[in-house]
């Protein structure tokens, strides 16, 4: 999987022009982006380009790559926003969050001329949620009755407890992450919408007519999908 993560994450460089303010997403296919295009800016192959990451591990890695950092509220707008997936569905809707960036990522990539997706072919589903969860960012406060109220969507909702840390996963922004299995998703963009209006959910993972441009790393070569 590395292999066709890296393939997507290099076709990606090929949309990358001088003075381009570029949305750095967060997860493994993207920090090899990320790597390659601190190189070509090193190398000077690259001019004016500035990246606005979308999490703390996205701006630590363009640091040491050498990539000029910017935030949100010091751009006129995002040329162009470059991020990894869970699962694309057939019309381009995705599940973003499993690296619990979901928040800044969609704040960013929402406001991106163009927003170009990384995955390898294992991300492709014929339905969202058939492989994972949807992450939801919560008000730590809200956790366990928002964990509830998203039952009446036929869904079961679990704490996200962090590993290398006692208790639960904090987000960059301070905040808890539940992911939610729903039973079948018939229609994204509803479900998207219906979930951030429960009092105390700050954003949720599924990313529906967001995406522009999905490359899609595979067996036989990087695949280009366009909505
Ligand atoms: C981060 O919160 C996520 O949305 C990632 O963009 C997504 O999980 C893809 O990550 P990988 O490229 O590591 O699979």
């Amino acid at each position: 999987m590395e292999g066709l993560k890296k393939a997507a994450a290099r076709e990606a460089l090929k949309f990358i022009e001088d003075d381009m303010v570029v949305g750095l997403g967060t997860g493994s296919t993207t920090a090899y982006f990320i790597e390659y295009l601190g190189r070509l800016i090193m190398e000077g192959e690259l001019e004016d380009v500035y990246g606005v990451p979308t999490s703390y591990q996205a701006r630590l890695l363009a640091l040491e790559k050498g990539i000029p950092v910017v935030g949100l509220d010091e751009v006129d707008a995002i040329d162009i926003a470059v991020d990894g997936a869970d699962e694309v569905d057939p019309h381009l809707n995705l599940i973003k969050g499993r690296g619990a960036a979901l928040t800044m990522e969609k704040i960013i990539e929402y406001r991106a001329g163009t927003f170009l997706v990384l995955v390898d072919e294992s991300k492709l589903v014929e339905r969202l949620g058939q492989k994972v969860p949807v992450p939801i960012e919560v008000i730590p406060a809200a956790w366990r009755a928002i964990a509830e109220e998203v039952e009446v969507f036929n869904a079961e909702a679990e704490l996200r407890m962090a590993s290398r840390k006692d208790g639960p996963v904090v987000t960059d922004n301070g905040n808890f992450i539940l992911d939610v299995r729903f039973h079948r998703i018939e229609d994204p963009l509803d479900l998207e919408i219906e979930l951030n209006n429960i009092p105390g959910v700050v954003e949720n993972g599924i990313f529906a007519d967001i995406a522009d441009i999905v490359l899609v790393g595979t067996g036989e070569g990087v695949k280009k999908l366009e909505r």
